[in-house]
């Protein structure tokens, strides 16, 4: 990995924006990936502007690798004052483009974040009070307690 695109994959990590669950959120997305195992959800919120609806903040939480939580950082950025349209359109390669092209071997980390954004998008509006089954800090409880995740978790 190019030695920019490291460091600002550290300092994303060091300082991670948007973490954590948000609550009265418009939407939420949850995704798997099935090459590794990471997980990702992201909550959206909307806010109409000038006539528009439009993003106004997006937050997640990353039960995954370093580098899903660094796109998720800077991708969360990205979103805001997007419209849903918009927002969709960005591929993962786009929603990582402040880190700088990511190395092939991490490209679907970055594909995560995008499929946790859609998922979001797709899916009937819902609040985060709304049943939805396990929670994804069970499944992960129970992942990492078979070794095959490492959970990161923040509360700010
Ligand atoms: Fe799986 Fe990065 S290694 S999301």
């Amino acid at each position: 990995m190019g030695e920019d695109v490291e460091a600002k994959i550290e300092e994303a990590i060091r300082n991670p924006r948007n973490l954590g669950e948000m609550e009265n959120a418009d939407a939420i997305g949850t995704v798997g990936s099935p090459d590794c195992g990471d997980m990702l959800r992201m909550w959206i919120k909307f806010k109409e502007e000038n006539g528009r609806k439009v993003i106004d903040r997006a937050t997640f939480q990353s039960f995954g690798c370093q580098t899903a939580i660094a796109v998720a950082s800077v991708a969360t950025e990205l979103l805001k004052g997007k419209t849903a349209n918009e927002a969709q359109a960005l591929s993962g390669e786009q929603l990582a483009a402040p880190l700088g092209a990511l190395p092939p071997v991490k490209i679907h980390c970055a594909q995560l974040v995008e499929g946790a954004l859609r998922s979001a998008l797709a899916g009937e509006p819902q609040t985060a009070a709304a049943p939805a089954g396990p929670t994804l800090l069970s499944q992960m409880s129970e992942a990492q307690g078979a070794g095959k995740v490492k959970v990161v978790l923040n509360n700010k």
